[in-house]
């Protein structure tokens, strides 16, 4: 349960980490539009890593088939990639991606809308990006890790969305998923005091519905249990003595 502090050296290349997957998101989510099937956006999404001389994180990560997680709809995380599965407008699909750059990780995630969405959808995406901001306010050197969780749970819980419980954020670094983890959802206890050269990946989960998840037969896909769609937001963040740095926005 040691929390990883990065030096200085190890900081300059998650920051490169970090640039490169934003560049990587912001390549990707061009690319989606409808008809593409979730097949095509993970081939897509490799080569565009792969074009900055990194690797994917999640590609063979404890099996995990693919290097760009697509959750369509009612999926919430960890959806794998497959040619028959064609998105089309009115979807909301999550990409999650990671690279390694260096040896070093960054992880992030984005939910776009296809086209034309619903107005109850587009909420959804536009408070569970919010919730992320919310969390970090309080991702400052001194604070407690909990107080992001408080943040992120006390903005939603006023739209009556259902925030996941079963996946939390992360450490993250050396390895993709490091000490501690990050629930989304206030906890009883304040939790370990923030300090600056942690690199966290905070990444709320957030259901129209309920907060309730069920895994799929492929034992990945994520899926809301009531059926209701599901949106993600995800940065890896480094604590300062001040401001908060998002690592993986451009
Ligand atoms: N961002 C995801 C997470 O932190 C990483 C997906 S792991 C994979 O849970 F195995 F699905 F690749
Ligand atoms: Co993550």
């Amino acid at each position: 349960m040691a929390v990883s502090i990065k030096s200085a050296r190890e900081i300059a290349l998650m920051r490169e980490s970090g640039r490169i997957l934003a560049e990587v998101h912001a390549r990707l989510g061009e690319e989606i539009k409808p008809g593409i099937s979730t097949y095509d956006i993970n081939k897509i999404g490799e080569e565009i890593i792969r074009s900055y001389g990194c690797t994917p994180s999640f590609l063979n990560y404890n099996g995990y088939p693919a290097s760009i997680c697509v959750s369509v709809n009612d999926e919430v995380v960890h959806g794998i990639p497959n040619r028959k599965h064609i998105i089309y407008e009115g979807d909301i699909v999550s990409l999650d991606a990671g690279v390694i750059y260096k040896g070093y990780h960054s992880d992030a995630a984005r939910t776009h809308g296809v086209g034309r969405i619903s107005r109850e959808a587009q909420d959804l995406i536009d408070a569970t990006k919010q919730s992320f901001y919310e969390g970090i306010k309080m991702a400052r050197a001194g604070n407690h890790l909990h107080d992001i969780s408080k943040a992120i749970d006390s903005y939603i819980s006023r739209f009556g969305y259902g925030i996941v419980r079963d996946l939390v954020g992360h450490g993250v670094g050396a390895k993709l998923h490091e000490d501690p983890q990050i629930p989304n959802f206030a906890q009883r206890r304040r939790g370990i005091r923030l300090r600056a050269g942690m690199t966290l990946a905070i990444e709320p989960m957030i259901n129209l519905g309920g907060w309730e998840v069920e895994w799929l037969e492929d034992d990945w896909t994520v899926v809301t249990a009531d059926g209701s769609w599901s949106a993600h937001y995800e940065n890896t963040i480094l604590i300062t003595d001040g401001e908060p740095e998002i690592l993986t926005l451009l």
